[in-house]
C-alpha cells in the first residue's frame, strides 16, 4: 500500500470533539474532511426508511451494497434524498451500533472511504477505526478523548436532553463500539493522544496542525 501522505486519521469515542476538531483541522490544513460515522448513519437511515430491521445483518449488508451515499460539506444524500437531519435523529442514533457491527457493511464502507480519499488526494478522516484499520499508514494519527461528564454535556448542548440519561447512552454506545469483534474502537499504537476536556477547539487544532507540519 502506498503511504497515505496527506491523511490525518482521527478516532475517539462519541463527544470527544472529533467532528468539530476534524472539520476545523481540515480547513486549516486545506484538506477535504470525511465524517465516516455519517456513512454508518446513512446506511442505518436507508434501512429504517425501507422497514429493514437494522440488526438483520444479511438484509442490511445486501442493502448497503446498493445504497448510494453522497457526502459533502453540505450534508448527506442517501439514494439522492437529503438525510442530513435524519441521520442525527434519535431513531438512527439508537440503531447505528448494530449496523456498525456488521462486517459486510464495514467492508463496503471501508472501500468507499479509501476511494473517497484517494480521489481527492488526501483528507482529514474521522471515525473509530481510521488509524487502526482504514488508513494504518496515515501521515498523522490522533486519538481524541474527553471525560465522560464533558462528553455528555457537549451532547446535551448539541441535541438537548438530560445529562445523566445522555451519559448512560454514551456509555452504552462506547461499550458496543469498543467490544465488537470487527474493528473495535481502540487507540492505535502510534497515535497522538489528546484530551480535549478543558481545552479550546483552536488550541487543540493548532497543536495537531503543528505536529502534522512536523
Ligand atoms: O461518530 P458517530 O457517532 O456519528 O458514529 C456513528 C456510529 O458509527 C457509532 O456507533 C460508531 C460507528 N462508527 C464506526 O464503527 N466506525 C467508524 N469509522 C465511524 C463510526
Amino acid at each position: 500500500m502506498t503511504p497515505s501522505v496527506n491523511v490525518v486519521a482521527i478516532d475517539g469515542p462519541a463527544g470527544a470533539g472529533k467532528s468539530t476538531i476534524a472539520r476545523e483541522l481540515a480547513r486549516v490544513l486545506n484538506l477535504p474532511y470525511l465524517d465516516t460515522g455519517a456513512m454508518y448513519r446513512g446506511i442505518t437511515c436507508a434501512a429504517l426508511r425501507k422497514g429493514i430491521d437494522p440488526s438483520d445483518d444479511a438484509a442490511v449488508a445486501e442493502l448497503a451494497l446498493i445504497t448510494q451515499l453522497d457526502i459533502s460539506e453540505d450534508g448527506l444524500l442517501v439514494d439522492g434524498i437529503d438525510a442530513t437531519a435524519d441521520i442525527r435523529g434519535e431513531a438512527v442514533t439508537r440503531a447505528v451500533s448494530s449496523v456498525a457491527a456488521n462486517s459486510e457493511v464495514r467492508r463496503d464502507l471501508r472501500e468507499r472511504q479509501r476511494s473517497w480519499v484517494a480521489s481527492r488526494g488526501g483528507g482529514v478522516v474521522e471515525g473509530r477505526d481510521i488509524a487502526t484499520v482504514v488508513f494504518p499508514d496515515a501521515r498523522l494519527k490522533v486519538f481524541l478523548t474527553a471525560s465522560p461528564l464533558v462528553r455528555a454535556q457537549r451532547r446535551v448542548a448539541q441535541i438537548g436532553g438530560d445529562v445523566d440519561q445522555i451519559a448512560r447512552d454514551i456509555a452504552e454506545r462506547d461499550h458496543k463500539d469498543s467490544t465488537r469483534i470487527d474493528s473495535p474502537l481502540r487507540e492505535s499504537e502510534n497515535a497522538m493522544l489528546v484530551d480535549t476536556s478543558n481545552r479550546s477547539i483552536e488550541d487543540v487544532v493548532n497543536q495537531i496542525a503543528e505536529v502534522f507540519h512536523g
